[in-house]
C-alpha cells in the first residue's frame, strides 16, 4: 500500500448509475486500484451494494412496492428480501420528493434497465475479471450503519467478514480495505472479530480528527471528507490542516473522500484539486466519481 491509490467511488459513477454492475465493470476497465462497495443488508441477510439504507433515491420501488414504506415515507433495504429487490430498477442518483436528478449532467435518470446485485455477485465480477485480465484490482468494501442493523436485529460486521474470507480476503495483503464510519464497530472487527484486513477509519466531522490516537490502534489508514484537510487559502494559495501529516505520524495512510470533476467547489479544475491534494497535503489515495481521471492525473505527474 504504498504508491497512491485510486479508489473507484460507487464505481464510474461519474459516468452510470452508482453501485450497478455496469458502473463496477467501466470503472474495472479504467484501471482504477479499489473499486468500492457500500454495503447493507435486505430482510433475508444478503448484503446489498448500495449506498443507502433507503431504495427511494437511486430505484422505483415507490411506483413497484407502493404499500411498503414505513411510517416516515421511506422505503428500506432491510424490509425487503434479495429476490424482491431483484424487481427493482436502479436509475441515477436523484431526490425522491421532487424527482429531479442529483447530477444534471450525469447518466440520464430513468433510462436504460439496471439492477441491484449482492456483494458476493461483485465479488465474483471483480475477481473474475482479475482472472481473465491478469490485473489485480482490488475490493474496498464499507460496512454502512451499523447501529441500525443492530436495531433491525442483524449483525452486519460478522456477514461482510464471513464473506471476505471465504473468496480468500484475509490478510493486509489481499487487496481488499475494509472501511466504516463507526469506530466502536471498526474496532469490534479488529478486536473482537479478529479481522487481519487493512481497515480505514471513516471521518466526517471535527471532533472524529482528534482521536487518530486511539484510531491507529485498530485501523491502518482514515478517510476523511477532503475538506478535513484544506484550512485557508491565502494570497490564492491553499494552506493544509496537519491531518494528514498527524496521521502519517502515527501510522495511518489517508485515503479521502469525494474528488468529482463535477463538483469542483474550491478548484478553478480537477487536476488543480488532485495536484493539491496529492502532491502538496501529501494524501495516501482518494475517492473518486471519475477514475478514469485520477489514474490519467497520476500516471502523468
Ligand atoms: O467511503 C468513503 C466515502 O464513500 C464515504 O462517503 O457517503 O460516499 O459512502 P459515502
Ligand atoms: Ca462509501
Amino acid at each position: 500500500m504504498n504508491s497512491k491509490l485510486v479508489i473507484a467511488h460507487r464505481g464510474a459513477s461519474g459516468y452510470l448509475p452508482e453501485h450497478t454492475m455496469e458502473a463496477k465493470a467501466m470503472a474495472y476497465a479504467m484501471k482504477p486500484d479499489f473499486i468500492e462497495q457500500d454495503l447493507v443488508l435486505s430482510k433475508d441477510d444478503v448484503p446489498i451494494v448500495i449506498h443507502d439504507i433507503y431504495l427511494d433515491d437511486v430505484t422505483n420501488v415507490a411506483s413497484v412496492y407502493s404499500n411498503r414504506k414505513r411510517k416516515d415515507g421511506r422505503y428500506y433495504v432491510v424490509d425487503f428480501t434479495f429476490d424482491e429487490l431483484q424487481c427493482l430498477k436502479v436509475t441515477e442518483r436523484f431526490n425522491p420528493k421532487s424527482g429531479k436528478q442529483f447530477y444534471p449532467k450525469r447518466f440520464p435518470k430513468g433510462k436504460s434497465n439496471f439492477k441491484l446485485h449482492s456483494f458476493q455477485q461483485e465479488i465474483e465480477l471483480i475477481q473474475g475479471l482479475n482472472y481473465s485480465t491478469g490485473n489485480s484490482i482490488g475490493i474496498y468494501p464499507e460496512i454502512k450503519n451499523p447501529e441500525f442493523h443492530y436495531e433491525n436485529q442483524k449483525d452486519i460486521a460478522r456477514i461482510v467478514v464471513d464473506i471476505l474470507f471465504e473468496y480468500g480476503y484475509k490478510t493486509k495483503e489481499d487487496k481488499c480495505i475494509l472501511q466504516c464510519f463507526d469506530a466502536r464497530e471498526l474496532e469490534r472487527i479488529r478486536i473482537d472479530l479478529q479481522s487481519n484486513l487493512f481497515l480505514v477509519q471513516l471521518i466526517e466531522n471535527d471532533e472524529e480528527v482528534e482521536k487518530l490516537y486511539s484510531y491507529a490502534k485498530y485501523a491502518d489508514g482514515i478517510g476523511p471528507w477532503y475538506k478535513q484537510i484544506l484550512d485557508v487559502k491565502e494570497n490564492e494559495k491553499w494552506k493544509f490542516t496537519s491531518l494528514v501529516n498527524d496521521a502519517h505520524e502515527f501510522g495511518l495512510k489517508v485515503h479521502p473522500y469525494t474528488f468529482r470533476a463535477d463538483q469542483l467547489s474550491e478548484f478553478s479544475s480537477f487536476e488543480e484539486m488532485m495536484q493539491l491534494l496529492f502532491y502538496e497535503a501529501n494524501i495516501d489515495g482518494a475517492f473518486t466519481d471519475f477514475p478514469d481521471k485520477m489514474v490519467a492525473f497520476l500516471k502523468m505527474s
